[in-house]
């Protein structure tokens, strides 16, 4: 993938040359059909036929006994004693940490639950959270995440000890690490082995161009510990590429690489979470699979350039649904050609409640590329299409962001108070469509 969020830059040309905003599309948003409730299931799902298969699959990556979700799921046990939390939880939509809606489109390495998914466990809980027998064991499932071939493994340079501001518990670190590859190549995959994982709750890694490298090292070098303070994410670097999110990483889908070109660095995102007033150390690596040739993605930047200044996403204080929305033809970035479309990265913050990307085709018909109902700033992460998307020069691309300035959306309690586009306590609305062309 080329840099993804140059967006100051390249969305600009964009806007220049045939971006408009119109009204907001009149399509509703998949996610608001009317709720038909979850579909019948099996009455007799049994832990050791039904649950166990799916809670390995979908749940235990992250409830492992040393990962930082509070509750591990390893055992019947443990699993039947918070039946009324995970009942709650995938009712709720809320775990798996999967944001994007399942009625917008079929994704690869889907973490989310489907609503027969959900149906099942709940049905389960339901019914008594009945174990069964374990000599009658339903099949596993194939596993989701993890990279199938570890080329290179990076390091932190030296551990970081989290510490969250006052009153909180969370915390976003930046840190750069070297990437110690002297000829381009191809990242297929990337996996996270976080290194003190009851703190590590998520993470985002993207590589860095030279032309960041030295404002990246003077904010490392200004913070005396290691790393430094990133909040607003990586959109404040314009060579930023993102590389994967999430800790259960993977290997990228259809044989599609990413370019890393030699004296590139790493910037590696750790959102850190912990009560503690001791919590331990921690210095996380991550595990590349690489290749030298690979089928190269690149990326559509998509939001309006006009956002970006003055008061263009003025979200005034107090309101509880200002939306931004914005189309346009990316013959820029495609050339005017059809392109696969692979996959796409969402990007806003805190106070963002929901985003929708959908591509127009000439006929008024509409594809939905990503609808995120519920927006979690701590969940970002790329989300790969099971099948690419053919998308037409003709075609049009479509982005529309909500927010909510309510008092009851406000990070720790404080009082709501106007904002636009910016870093940190400020917002964003930009989405990252990486594509692979048709006739290379
Ligand atoms: C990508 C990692 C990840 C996956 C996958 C995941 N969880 Fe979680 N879960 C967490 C973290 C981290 C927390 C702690 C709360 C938070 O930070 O949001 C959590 C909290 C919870 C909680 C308690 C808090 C709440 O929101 O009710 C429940 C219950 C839960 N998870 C159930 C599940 C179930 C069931 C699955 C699988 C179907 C699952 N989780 C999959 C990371 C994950």
């Amino acid at each position: 993938m080329r840099p993804l969020l140059a967006l100051t830059t390249s969305a600009a040309l964009a806007a220049a040359l045939g971006g408009c905003k119109g009204e907001p599309l009149d399509a509703p948003w998949c996610g608001d059909a009317p709720d038909t409730g979850l579909p019948p299931t099996s009455e007799s799902a049994t832990w050791w036929v039904d649950i166990q298969p799916l809670v390995e699959q979908k749940c235990l990556r992250c409830h492992d006994e040393d990962a930082h979700a509070p509750l591990t799921f390893e055992t019947y046990d443990q699993v039947a004693a918070a039946q009324a939390l995970v009942r709650d939880a995938v009712l709720d939509r809320r775990m798996p940490p999967w944001l994007a809606a399942e009625c917008c489109t079929d994704w690869f390495a889907d973490f989310g639950l489907t609503d027969a998914e959900r149906a099942t466990l709940i049905g389960w809980i339901d019914a008594g959270a009945p174990e069964g027998d374990p000599a009658v064991t339903g099949d596993a499932l194939p596993p989701i995440g993890g990279v199938s071939r570890v080329d290179l493994s990076i390091m932190m340079p030296e551990p970081y000890t989290p510490d969250p501001p006052d009153g909180t518990i969370d915390e976003n670190r930046c840190f750069l690490l070297d990437w110690p590859v002297e000829e381009e190549v191809r990242v297929t995959g990337m996996a996270p082995r976080p290194g003190a994982r009851e703190v590590v709750h998520h993470l985002i890694v993207a590589s860095v161009g030279a032309a960041d490298v030295a404002a990246i090292e003077r904010r490392d070098a200004d913070d005396e510990d290691a790393g430094f303070d990133c909040s607003g994410g990586l959109g404040e670097f314009p060579t930023a590429t993102p590389l994967g999110g999430s800790l259960l990483g993977g290997d990228y889908p259809r044989g599609i690489g990413s370019v890393v070109p030699p004296g590139s660095r790493i910037l590696l995102q750790i959102h850190y979470s912990t009560s503690s007033d001791d919590p331990p150390a921690d210095q996380t690596s991550l595990d590349f699979r690489l290749d030298t040739t690979a089928v190269d993605a690149s990326a559509i930047v998509i939001g309006n350039a006009a956002w970006l200044v003055g008061e263009g996403m003025r979200v005034p204080a107090g309101e509880a649904d200002v939306g931004f929305w914005y189309q346009f033809q990316p013959l820029l970035f495609t050339g005017g050609k059809p392109v696969d479309l692979q996959g796409v990265t969402p990007h806003m913050h805190r106070y963002a409640s929901r985003m929708r990307v959908l591509a127009l085709k000439p006929d008024g018909s509409t594809t939905c590329l990503l609808e995120i109902p519920e927006w979690e700033f701590g969940w970002e992460q790329p989300y790969w299409f099971a099948e690419p998307i053919r998308f037409e020069p003709e075609d049009k691309l479509y982005l529309e962001c909500r927010f909510d300035n309510s008092a009851s959306n406000q990070p720790d309690g404080q009082e709501p108070r106007e904002f636009a586009w910016g870093d940190n306590d400020q917002d964003m609305c930009a989405a990252f469509l990486s594509f692979t062309h048709v006739d290379p």
